[in-house]
């Protein structure tokens, strides 16, 4: 790891009610997890955005959106904009999610836009690449998350690419239970540090069927600066320990 404390980040996906993302909260902030030692974000569906929000209030624990629109305000029916996300407490927002790629139609050029659009308004990216089974399989890896990559960060310095996280996340490995193995994703994603000026600065996250059993092998390798995490955030109990597997390999 080369960041000063690692990052767990938990992509609820399309999961919890309020109810239970406010229970979730209560019962983490319970479990008195180490927030000096570690770095936690949870990004729940838009509908409870602001109930969390409002549990976490005060708390080390911060917030994100699972995707946001590159318009601030206006004629998008469906969409949620950054002053939406900022107005629930909601600092962090992942952006270019494999999910949102497949079944949304996000392209490079929009992941983009919106990119430019969170640095603008001070919400910090967390920018999801990763190549299909087809890609990996055939070799493709590096050609694909470098293009992912460069895409994603066109027309910044430096200096606002280091403001980003990457998250690098094999499409093969997300919600399957088959991680990547950790010293082959810490070279793809040495890979992808090397592919834009600014990378050799910022955490990248590797994701994809990440527990509390693997995450300190990951996080151990020096290119990996923690994980985002889909199934194995859904329980307060689950993501607490995660923090502490993670923590325990500094
Ligand atoms: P998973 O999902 O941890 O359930 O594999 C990761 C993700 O999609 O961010």
């Amino acid at each position: 790891m080369l960041a000063e404390r690692p990052l767990v980040a938990g992509n609820w996906k399309m999961n919890k009610l309020i109810a239970e993302a406010t229970d979730f909260v209560r019962e983490l902030l319970a479990l008195a997890p180490d927030f000096e030692a570690v770095d936690a974000v949870v990004f729940p569906p838009f509908t409870a955005l602001a109930a969390t929000g409002e549990a976490l209030a005060g708390s080390r624990l911060g917030l994100g959106g699972q995707t946001m629109c590159d318009n601030v305000s206006g004629a998008f029916t469906g969409e949620i904009s950054p002053l939406m996300l900022l107005d629930c407490g909601a600092h962090w927002v992942i952006l270019g999610h494999s999910e949102r790629r497949a079944y949304n139609g996000e392209t490079d050029a929009a992941i983009n836009r919106k990119v430019h659009t969170a640095l603008r308004l001070g919400i910090t990216p967390i920018v999801a690449v990763g190549e299909s089974a087809e890609d990996h399989a055939a070799g493709r890896t590096h050609d694909h998350v470098v293009r992912q990559t460069t895409a994603a960060f066109e027309g910044l310095t430096a200096d606002d690419v280091a403001r980003c996280v990457v998250a690098y996340e094999p499409i093969w490995a997300i919600g399957t239970g088959l991680s990547d193995s950790p010293p082959a994703a810490n070279r793809v994603m040495e890979q992808i540090r090397a592919s834009v000026a600014g990378l050799e600065q910022t955490r990248i996250l590797y994701g994809g069927s990440v527990k509390p059993e693997n995450i300190g092998a990951f996080v151990a390798q020096p290119h990996i600066d923690g994980a985002l995490v889909g199934g194995a955030s859904l329980s307060a109990q689950s993501f607490y320990d995660l923090m502490v597997n993670a923590r325990a390999q500094e």
